[in-house]
């Protein structure tokens, strides 16, 4: 893999508090041809006009809002995300296929309304990477093994016609052999060799990830929180390009 391609799969999440710190990260980024992810911090600060600049800018995005309410409700978000004309999207899988459907239809239906030639991918969160079997356990009441629930959820994931899911790099290998190839695995908790894991829990290197199968890495605070954020990346993409 060149550092080109390796770009194209990395994620870079813009956590920032305003659009002005969000952009500087995101124009240290533009040569290298990654995609942007506009998350709830930046997104509830700042609105739609953000996705636009990234859009402005070049990025590919990934609008990481979470979505799991009601069916009708997240119908609805999912066209109006569509219609800013993100590339991927997500929804909580414990929302149920039921909810997961309806975004796939408002995300087409958004799609289509602003003239986009095709809908956003989207995918399912399973368990957050933060979360551990004890707290999965003990808090959130569903027993077992962390990988059992991401790929029951990743299973719910498939069968309502969603584009693959987010979880763990340590559950990437799993999701593929079980749900194939194309089937996407989204990964953050990337942590590259001297980062400090911070609240995430279930964690690998950005070449750990790729080996696992991971298809797109998602990184936040060890690119976007570098005192040089280009620096940072290049950093990874070199170990990615000895994959
Ligand atoms: O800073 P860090 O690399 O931990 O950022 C990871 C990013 O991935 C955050 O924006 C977080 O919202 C997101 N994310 C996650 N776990 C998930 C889904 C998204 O950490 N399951």
């Amino acid at each position: 893999m060149n550092a080109s391609e390796a770009a194209a799969r990395v994620m870079v999440a813009l956590d920032k508090p305003d659009a002005a710190e969000a952009l500087r990260v995101a124009e240290a980024l533009r040569p290298f041809g990654c995609w942007v992810k506009v998350g709830l911090e930046l997104f509830y600060a700042v609105g739609p006009d953000i996705v636009r600049e990234c859009r402005r800018l070049g990025f590919r995005i990934f609008l990481d809002l979470k979505l799991h309410d009601i069916p009708n409700q997240v119908k609805g978000a999912a066209r109006s995300l569509a219609r800013l004309g993100v590339d991927m999207i997500n929804v909580h899988a414990a929302g149920g296929t039921e909810m997961m459907r309806a975004a796939a239809q408002g995300a087409a239906e958004g799609a289509e309304a602003a003239g986009r030639s095709a809908p956003p991918l989207i995918v399912a969160v399973t368990q957050l990477t933060s979360t551990t079997r004890e707290m999965m356990n003990g808090e959130i009441g569903i027993p077992g093994e962390v990988e059992d629930t991401v790929l029951r959820y990743a299973r719910l994931a498939k069968k309502a016609g969603l584009h693959g899911v987010v979880a763990s790099p340590l559950e990437a290998a799993a999701i593929k052999r079980a749900f194939g190839r194309d089937f996407l695995a989204v990964t953050p908790g990337i942590r590259p060799a001297g980062h400090e894991a911070g609240d995430q829990r279930r964690i690998a290197s950005p070449l750990e990830a790729l080996r696992a199968g991971a298809d797109f890495l998602v990184v936040g605070r060890p690119v976007a929180a570098a005192p040089d954020p280009a620096a940072a990346l290049e950093q990874i993409l070199k170990e990615m390009t000895e994959a």
